[in-house]
């Protein structure tokens, strides 16, 4: 069984920020290629400013606590600054994620980063982007899911 790290485990047992968001203003959805799991971002925009933000997962135990410090991390953030939080940030933040775990920390800066296109896409009149992408990182086999 891996080991997880306090934060880990803290963040899973109390995870912070857990739900939705019903006037959203981007919403980023995605899909984990290696595991099949899905997560879902919802962010409230203000002055430019992360206001708001939620996750729902059907993911793993690391996935609920890399989505719990995502939302952490970005909240009052500006949309440039949370545009840069990277999943080897969250997992650092964490203290380190078990190597066969980390793909599970791929979920949820990806989805962050989808909302907040999804809230630029919308913002700039063309509507909201597809709502289920798989990840972008290698994984080997999997096609991209189309949705309209
Ligand atoms: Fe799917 Fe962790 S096993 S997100």
């Amino acid at each position: 069984m891996p080991v997880y790290s306090e934060k880990v485990m803290d963040h899973f047992q109390h995870p912070r920020n857990v739900g939705e968001i019903t006037d959203a203003d981007g919403i980023g959805e995605l899909g984990n290629p290696t595991c099949g799991d899905i997560m879902k971002i919802y962010i409230k925009v203000k002055d430019n400013k992360i206001e708001d933000v939620k996750f729902k997962t059907f993911g793993c135990g690391a996935a609920v606590a890399t989505s719990s410090m995502v939302t952490e991390l970005v909240k009052g953030k500006t949309l440039e600054e949370a545009e840069k939080i990277s999943n080897a940030a969250v997992a650092e933040a964490l203290d380190g994620l078990p190597p066969v775990k980390m793909h599970c920390s791929n979920l949820a800066a990806d989805a962050l980063h989808l909302a907040i296109e999804d809230y630029k896409s919308v913002k700039a009149g063309k509507g909201h982007i597809a709502k289920v992408e798989t990840c972008d990182h290698e994984h080997e086999g999997l096609d991209e899911l189309e949705h309209a």
